[in-house]
C-alpha cells in the first residue's frame, strides 16, 4: 500500500531544528492523550479509532442500503451543511471525474432560494433519492431544504415511495430529525454521540454518500486505519506523520505565521481543501487563537492570490499537495509554424509542466519568505484520501492542544444562529 508522506525540509529554512525536537515529546503526549478514550476529551473522541473498529458488517450495511436505494433513484440529494455535507463532497470531488455527471448532489448547504429553486427545477425530471443528515437534527439550512425536497418527492412519486427513498442520518435520540424518521419510518443511521460534525466523515454521513457516488468505502476506511497505526501510542514522533505536521504547524505559528493556506495543483482537491477548513477552523480558532486556514487552487490562483503570496505581508506558510501519480496522458507535439512559441515542450507532458509550476512556485514562495510543508500523495485513490483523512484529523487535535483550546467543541458556531432566530421571531 502507498503510503503520503511529510516533506518538512523546507519548513528547516524558517525554524530550527532544536526548536523542533523540543516539541517532540509535547506532541506525542497530546497524541495519547487523544488515544485515551477515558482521558482529557472523553465523550469526542469517538472518530479516533473509527478506522479500526467500524465492522465489515457495517460498512456492508451501508453498501446494501445504497443498492437498495439504487433499485429505485439514479441520483441522490444529500442535505447537510458543515460537518455533515464536507467531508463527502470532498471525498466524491476528489475521486469523481471532473466532468462527470453527478451521482450524488448536496443541498441545504446555503439558505438561497435560487439555488433550491433551480434544484426542484433540474429535479423535474430525475427519479431522485435523498439522504438528509444533521446531528443536531435541528440545523435550519438542512431543515427548510429537507422539508421543500420531502415534500416535493412525495408529491412526486407519492408518500410510501417517497419513504423507501429517503435514509437519514442523525443522533440516537436528540433532533426533530429522529423523531420524524420514527414516525415517517425512513431507514436511519446513527452518528454517535462521541463524533463532532467536522470529525464524522468515516461514520454514515460521509461513507452513504461516497458509496453511492460508487466509491469504495472499504479501501477508504484501509486508508484511514494505515494513518491511524501511524499515530499510535507506540509509534515514535520520526515515524508519526501527524505529530510531525502538528509541530511544524504550531511552530510556525509561534514566530508568527498566522494563516496556513492549503495548495492544490489539481482542481479535483478544492473540496478537500474546505473540508480541512472546517476541520482547522472550528477546531482551533478559539479564544483568541489559532492558525487561519485557507486554500488556494493553482496554477489558476497563482494568476489571483500569487501576489499576495509571494509580496504581502509575511504571515503566510503553504502545505502543498503533491500527487506524484498522473495519467500523463496529454503530449504536447511538435507544430511545423510554432505560432504560439510552446515547441520547446515538445514531447513533454502537461502533467510535467505542472509540475514544474510547481517546483517554481515552491523556490518562488521560499525565497519570498513563505514556508513551504509537502505533503505527497502516491496518487489519488480511495486509500490516499482515507489516509489524508485521518492524518489531517488526528493532527488537528494534536494542534489544537499545542494552544490550549479544546478541539473538538464549537461554541461559536451558534453565535449567528441566536441572532437569526431572534430576527426571525423563531
Ligand atoms: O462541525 C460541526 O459541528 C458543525 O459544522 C456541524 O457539522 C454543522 O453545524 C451541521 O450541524 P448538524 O449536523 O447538527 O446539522
Amino acid at each position: 500500500m502507498e503510503k503520503i508522506h511529510l516533506n518538512l525540509n523546507h519548513v528547516f529554512k524558517f525554524i530550527n531544528k532544536e526548536e523542533y525536537n523540543s516539541l517532540k515529546n509535547k506532541a506525542l503526549e497530546f497524541n495519547k492523550e487523544i488515544n485515551n478514550p477515558e482521558g482529557k476529551y472523553k465523550g469526542y473522541t469517538g472518530w479516533n479509532d473509527l478506522p479500526e473498529t467500524t465492522s465489515e458488517d457495517f460498512l456492508n450495511e451501508i453498501q446494501n442500503t445504497v443498492e437498495e436505494l439504487k433499485k429505485r433513484v439514479d441520483l441522490l440529494i444529500v442535505v447537510g451543511i458543515g460537518g455533515s455535507y464536507l467531508g463527502a463532497k470532498a471525498v466524491i470531488s476528489a475521486l469523481a471525474g471532473n466532468f462527470d455527471q453527478p451521482k450524488v448532489i448536496f443541498a441545504g448547504i446555503n439558505l438561497s432560494e435560487e439555488y433550491l429553486v433551480e434544484l426542484t427545477e433540474y429535479l423535474n425530471d430525475k427519479k431522485f433519492g435523498i439522504c438528509v443528515i444533521s446531528k443536531s437534527g435541528t440545523t435550519t439550512e438542512p431543515a427548510i431544504s429537507f422539508r421543500v425536497l420531502k415534500s416535493l418527492l412525495i408529491k412526486t412519486v407519492g408518500q410510501d415511495e417517497a419513504i423507501k427513498r429517503i435514509v437519514a442520518v442523525t443522533d440516537k435520540e436528540k433532533g426533530a430529525l429522529v423523531k420524524m424518521s420514527q414516525k415517517l419510518g425512513f431507514k436511519t443511521f446513527v452518528i454517535p454521540d462521541d463524533i463532532g460534525g467536522r470529525f464524522s466523515v468515516l461514520t454514515p454521513v460521509g461513507l452513504l454518500p461516497i458509496a453511492f457516488a460508487g466509491f469504495d468505502i472499504k479501501k477508504l476506511m484501509t486508508g484511514a486505519n494505515l494513518m491511524l497505526k501511524n499515530s499510535k501510542n507506540e509509534v515514535l514522533f520520526d515515524e508519526n506523520l501527524a505529530a510531525q505536521y502538528a509541530v511544524a504547524r504550531n511552530i510556525l505559528l509561534q514566530k508568527g505565521y498566522l494563516i496556513e493556506i492549503l495548495a492544490n495543483y489539481n482542481p479535483k482537491l478544492h473540496f478537500f481543501a474546505e473540508w480541512w477548513k472546517q476541520l482547522y477552523g472550528e477546531s482551533e480558532g478559539k479564544e483568541g487563537k489559532g492558525i487561519y486556514p485557507a486554500s488556494v487552487d493553482f496554477t489558476s490562483d497563482l494568476h489571483s492570490m500569487g501576489q499576495y503570496v509571494q509580496d504581502g505581508p509575511r504571515l503566510l506558510f503553504e502545505t502543498i499537495f503533491n500527487i506524484q501519480k498522473h495519467p500523463e496522458k496529454i503530449i504536447i507535439s511538435e507544430e511545423d509554424e510554432n505560432l504560439d512559441g510552446l515547441n520547446y515542450l515538445n514531447g513533454k507532458s502537461l502533467e510535467y509542466v505542472n509540475q514544474k509550476a510547481l517546483e517554481g512556485t515552491l523556490e518562488a514562495h521560499l525565497s519570498g519568505g513563505v514556508p513551504n510543508i509537502i505533503i505527497d500523495i502516491p496518487e489519488i485513490n480511495e486509500n490516499t484520501i482515507g489516509q489524508l483523512i485521518y492524518f489531517f484529523e488526528k493532527a488537528c487535535g494534536i494542534s489544537a492542544m499545542f494552544i490550549d483550546v479544546h478541539p473538538f467543541i464549537q461554541p461559536g458556531v451558534e453565535a449567528y444562529k441566536s441572532n437569526m432566530f431572534r430576527l426571525l421571531g423563531k
